[in-house]
C-alpha cells in the first residue's frame, strides 16, 4: 500500500537540552540535577554525586555542544525537510536558582537565536518547557516538586517564555514524560537519589516515597494546568500538550486476571495523568487508589478548578517499546524506557534489551485516541544503536529498518483507523548524550556526533545514511519509505 500522511502533517526530530546543549556552566547558567550525573552504561547504572568530583566526567555538562553548534545543527535539520523541531529549555540557564524573579539575558538571547535560526528555514519548534532541566538548587533546597513552591517558580519560567518568545513559538509541552512520577520514579519530580546512589532504582518503595511523588506528581499537574492557561491568555495562537511515556503493554497470556493485571498498570502508569491533563479531574481509580493506600494529595483550595480549566490542546508520547503484565509478575524480566516488565516471546529486542514493536505503536495510537479524540504528535520514537564511523559513512540500516516499520505503523494508525495524529519528531535527531545510561554510544540520530563516552572527540557532525533516508521519506511526505 502507497503510504501517504495529511497534508501539513509535521516531519522532524527531537531533542532535549541537557542531553543535547553543554555549556553547562556558561554565560551564567546554574546547574540541572543531571549535571550531578555520572556515565554509566546498560550494566552500569548513572550515579548521582552531590558535589562533583574533579576527576569524574558528567556527560551533561558537554552535551554534543549544541549551544555553540546550534546554527549548523538547525541547517542540517533544515537540510532534510524538519517543519518542526522539539527541543528543550534549560531552565537554570534563564534562572540559575529557580527561584529568581528576573531571568538572565544570556539565556534569553540564546533561545531568541535558536528560534529565530528555526524560523529562516520555515521549523516550527516544539517546546518542551521541562525536560530534567529543573535547577539543582531546587532539588537541594526545596526537596524539588515535594514543595509547593515550585509551582509559582515554574510559572515564573512559563510567564517569561510565553511573553519572551511570543509570535516566534507556537507549541509547547509543559513537562516531558510526567507520568513516569506516577510509576514511582522520584526523579522527574526532582527527588533525589543518596549521594553516590544510582539515579534509578525499580526496588520495592516506602509508603513515605510513594506519598512523596504522588505529591510532586500533584504539583505539576497543577502547575501544568496553570501553564496551559497562562500560554492561552498571553497568546491565544499557542497550542499546549501533554507529554506522556507510553507503552503498549499486553497482558502475558490471556488469563482474566493477567488481562486484568495489564489494564491496572496501564491505568495508574500510563493513563492516569493524561485523564487529568486531558480532562480535567483525576479519575476515579486514583482517587480509589489513593484513598485505599493512604496516599494523602496536598490539596489547595482552587486546584480542581485549576485542573478542570487548563486542559491541553494536544496529546504526545514518546514510544519506543512494548511489555508484558502478568497478574504473578512472575515471567522475565526486561528493561524498556524507565520501566521493568514482563519479557514478550513473539519479539525481538534492541542492543539494549528495549523490546521493538512496531504494531505496538498502533495500538497505542488506537488506545489513546479512542480515549480522548484530541489530536496527537508522536514526540518521541527512534532506536537507539551503536554506529560505526567508517571513511566519513555510517551505514545504520537497522535505524532505517526500525523507523519505516514504526512510520508505516502510524500511516496505518491514520489510514486505516482514522485516528488524527498531526505530528512526528523522532527522538534524538542528532546523536546526544541517552538520558538513561549517560552514553554517547547509544546514539539514535541521523546525524553522527565523533564523541565517545568519556567526552573525547571532535565533536563533528557527519550524515548517516538514514539522515538521506528520512530526507526521501520526508520530501515525499511518507510516501516513500525505501
Ligand atoms: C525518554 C526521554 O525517556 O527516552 C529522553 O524523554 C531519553 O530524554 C529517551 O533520551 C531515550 O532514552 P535513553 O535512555 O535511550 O536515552
Amino acid at each position: 500500500m502507497e503510504t501517504t500522511f495529511p497534508q501539513g502533517f509535521f516531519w522532524g526530530g527531537a531533542t532535549s537540552a541537557n542531553q543535547c546543549e553543554g555549556a553547562w556552566d556558561k554565560d551564567g547558567k546554574g546547574a540541572c540535577f543531571v549535571d550531578h550525573l555520572t556515565a554509566g552504561s546498560r550494566q552500569n547504572p548513572r550515579i548521582f554525586h552531590k558535589e562533583l568530583r574533579p576527576d569524574v566526567f558528567y556527560p551533561c555538562h558537554k552535551g554534543v555542544d549544541f549551544y555553540h553548534r546550534y546554527k549548523e545543527d538547525i541547517a542540517l535539520f533544515a537540510e532534510m525537510g524538519f517543519t518542526m523541531f522539539r527541543l528543550s529549555i534549560n531552565w537554570p540557564r534563564l534562572f540559575p536558582h529557580g527561584d529568581e524573579t528576573t531571568p538572565n539575558p544570556k539565556g534569553i538571547a540564546f533561545y531568541h537565536s535558536v528560534f529565530d535560526e528555526c524560523k529562516k528555514y520555515g521549523i516550527e519548534p516544539l517546546v518542551t518547557i521541562s525536560h530534567l532541566e529543573m535547577p539543582y538548587y531546587l532539588c537541594e533546597h526545596y526537596g524539588g516538586w515535594r514543595d509547593r513552591r515550585l509551582v509559582d517558580f515554574y510559572l515564573n519560567l512559563c510567564r517569561t517564555l510565553f511573553t519572551e518568545y511570543k509570535g516566534k513559538v507556537h507549541w509547547w509541552l509543559t513537562f516531558n514524560e510526567i507520568n513516569g512520577l506516577a510509576s514511582g520514579l522520584g526523579f522527574p519530580g526532582g527527588i533525589l537519589p543518596e549521594d553516590g546512589q544510582p539515579l534509578m532504582d525499580f526496588g520495592p518503595r516506602t509508603p513515605a516515597q510513594i506519598n512523596d511523588c504522588f505529591n510532586a506528581l500533584h504539583h505539576q499537574l497543577v502547575a501544568s494546568a496553570k501553564a496551559v492557561q497562562l500560554a492561552h491568555q498571553i497568546d491565544p495562537e499557542n497550542k499546549v500538550g501533554c507529554m506522556i511515556l507510553g507503552q503498549a503493554n499486553y497482558p502475558l497470556t490471556c488469563k482474566p486476571e493477567d488481562a486484568f493485571a495489564c489494564q491496572q498498570n496501564m491505568m495508574m502508569n500510563t493513563f492516569l495523568c493524561s485523564d487529568v491533563q486531558v480532562r480535567g479531574a483525576y479519575p476515579g481509580y486514583a482517587l480509589r487508589h489513593f484513598e485505599n493506600e493512604g496516599i494523602t494529595l496536598d490539596w489547595q483550595p482552587g486546584d480542581a478548578e485549576e485542573l478542570k480549566n487548563g486542559t491541553v490542546d494536544f496529546y504526545s508520547f514518546s514510544y519506543y517499546s512494548s511489555g508484558c503484565i502478568s497478574a504473578d509478575g512472575g515471567g522475565d524480566r526486561t528493561l524498556g524506557n524507565l520501566t521493568v516488565t514482563e519479557k514478550n516471546p513473539y519479539l525481538r529486542a534492541s542492543e539494549w534489551g528495549w523490546t521493538i514493536d512496531p504494531l505496538g505503536l498502533r495500538h497505542y495510537l488506537n488506545e489513546v485516541y479512542g480515549r480522548y479524540q484530541i489530536p496527537i504528535i508522536v514526540v518521541e520514537n527512534g532506536l537507539g544503536a551503536k554506529d560505526v564511523l567508517e571513511d566519513g559513512k555510517v551505514h545504520d540500516p537497522y535505524r532505517i529498518d526500525y523507523l519505516r516499520q514504526h512510520i508505516q505503523a502510524m500511516h496505518d494508525a491514520i489510514a486505516l483507523d482514522g485516528v488524527d495524529l498531526i505530528g512526528y519528531t523522532m527522538w534524538g535527531c542528532i546523536d546526544l548524550v541517552s538520558g538513561g545510561t549517560g552514553e554517547m554510544s547509544k546514539r539514535y540520530g541521523f546525524i553522527y556526533v565523533d564523541a565517545d563516552d568519556a567526552g573525547h572527540g571532535s565533536y563533528d557532525r557527519t550524515r548517516k545514511d538514514s539522515f538521506y533516508w528520512y530526507q526521501k521519506v520526508l520530501r515525499s511526505n511518507g510516501a516513500d519509505l525505501e
